[in-house]
């Protein structure tokens, strides 16, 4: 009998009832009234797969390429901060989840682990580095640097969380973990960020704690700034939090390799479009030149049917993986993640097709 609840309603049920109330804040809140949090499930409700029948699925193959990098399947793991508020393993126990599959982990800025600990729990496992750009533009190269020389194979920078959103949950906790040092490994780590202090943050973790709340955010950065991080690296880089045709298109014409569609699972802005209803527009307006990702409200294999249909070339899952791992640690997050996969196999083999690059618009139909 399976220990994990294998309906993701329920899963996500038992995760946040296992859950001490501030993490299951952190989790759980969305923006304002947490509507684009719903919103984004209410989108995928919208579409309805119509199958195609009598074709062999007997063999099916979900590989696929995505920015030069080999994955398994069109699945990746969204970048989740703090993860040792869930489990105190953290990231080294997503790491492990995904490495256990093989699965493309994107990994956080903010961690309790160094970036180099954590690709070196990932293997061989492809591996994305997402970018919290700072003020400093050194400590943003210094990053960029460590991630290419750990064998990150992307850049992903994200844009839309310059501050963070209204997040009601979290603030009637008044939580914040950074004030408590918690999710600041790759900083402290950091040789430049380690020269801007005048005491090792072994010494004056205060003075660190206040050192990275002034640099963490960067609401002055514009389109310019991409042409610094273009020159810096060779590794693709990729923009996470894009919603409008017009900047996707801005994005291709700076010479960006991806994009993420996502609102950032309804955190920023309340009442924000769903992320699968801006995917349509942005896949038609640059879905031939630009890699697509797409995040929020991926919760099972038909969800992410539905948006590789739509033109995503691969899914990122947020915060189910996160509830595997409450409950059950890197088995927990293994066995999410695990689910959805052979969900979107039967998904994909059942409506008539056996591999991604099969899944097209045609396939869907919006409910009357
Ligand atoms: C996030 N997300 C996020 N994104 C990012 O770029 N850097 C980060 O550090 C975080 N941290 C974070 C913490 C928590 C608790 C959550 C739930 C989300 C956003 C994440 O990458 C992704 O966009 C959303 O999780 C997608 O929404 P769903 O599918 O998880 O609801």
């Amino acid at each position: 009998m399976p220990t994990l609840p294998v309906s993701w309603r329920e899963l996500e049920a038992a995760a946040e009832a296992a859950m001490e109330p501030r993490a299951a804040g952190y989790v759980f809140g969305s923006a304002g009234t947490e509507d684009t949090a719903l919103e984004n499930l209410r989108a995928f409700g919208a579409w309805r797969i119509v199958p195609r029948v009598l074709r062999d699925i007997s063999q099916r193959d979900l590989r696929t390429s995505v920015l030069g990098m080999d994955w398994p399947a069109p699945v990746g793991l969204a970048p989740i901060g703090v993860q040792n508020i869930v489990h105190d393993d953290g990231e080294l126990a997503t790491a492990r989840a995904a490495a256990a599959i093989g699965l493309p982990m994107c990994v956080g800025t903010v961690a309790a682990h160094t970036l180099e600990d954590i690709a070196a729990d990932l293997g061989e496992t492809p591996r994305l580095f997402q970018l919290y750009w700072p003020t400093d533009h050194e400590l943003a190269e210094s990053f960029v640097g460590r991630a290419e020389a750990a064998g990150y194979g992307a850049i992903v920078v994200t844009v839309d969380n310059a501050f963070p959103g209204w997040k009601p949950r979290d603030l009637q906790n008044a939580h914040l973990p950074f004030i408590h040092g918690l999710g600041l490994a790759n900083y402290f780590a950091d040789p430049v960020f380690r020269a801007s202090l005048e005491q090792p943050p072994e010494e004056d973790q205060g003075a660190a704690i206040g050192r990275f709340i002034g640099v963490f955010g960067n609401p002055a950065l514009t389109w310019d700034d991409l042409d610094h991080l273009r020159a810096s690296t060779t590794l693709p880089i990729v923009l996470k939090g894009i919603l409008h045709p017009d900047d996707a298109r801005e994005a291709r014409e700076r010479g960006v390799d991806g994009i993420v569609v996502s609102n950032h699972g309804g955190r920023q802005i309340d009442g924000a479009i769903a992320s699968l209803d801006a995917l349509p527009a942005i896949a038609d307006a640059v879905g031939e030149e630009l890699a697509i990702l797409l995040d929020s409200g991926i919760r099972s294999g038909a969800d992410a049917l539905k948006a590789l249909a739509l033109g995503a070339d691969a899914v990122l899952v947020g915060r189910p993986y996160l509830w595997g791992m409450a409950l059950e640690g890197a088995e927990g997050a293994e066995k999410v993640l695990r689910f959805i996969l052979a969900e979107l196999d039967l998904s994909m083999a059942l409506a008539g097709c056996v591999k991604p690059g099969e899944l097209e618009p045609g396939m869907l139909v919006r409910r009357p």
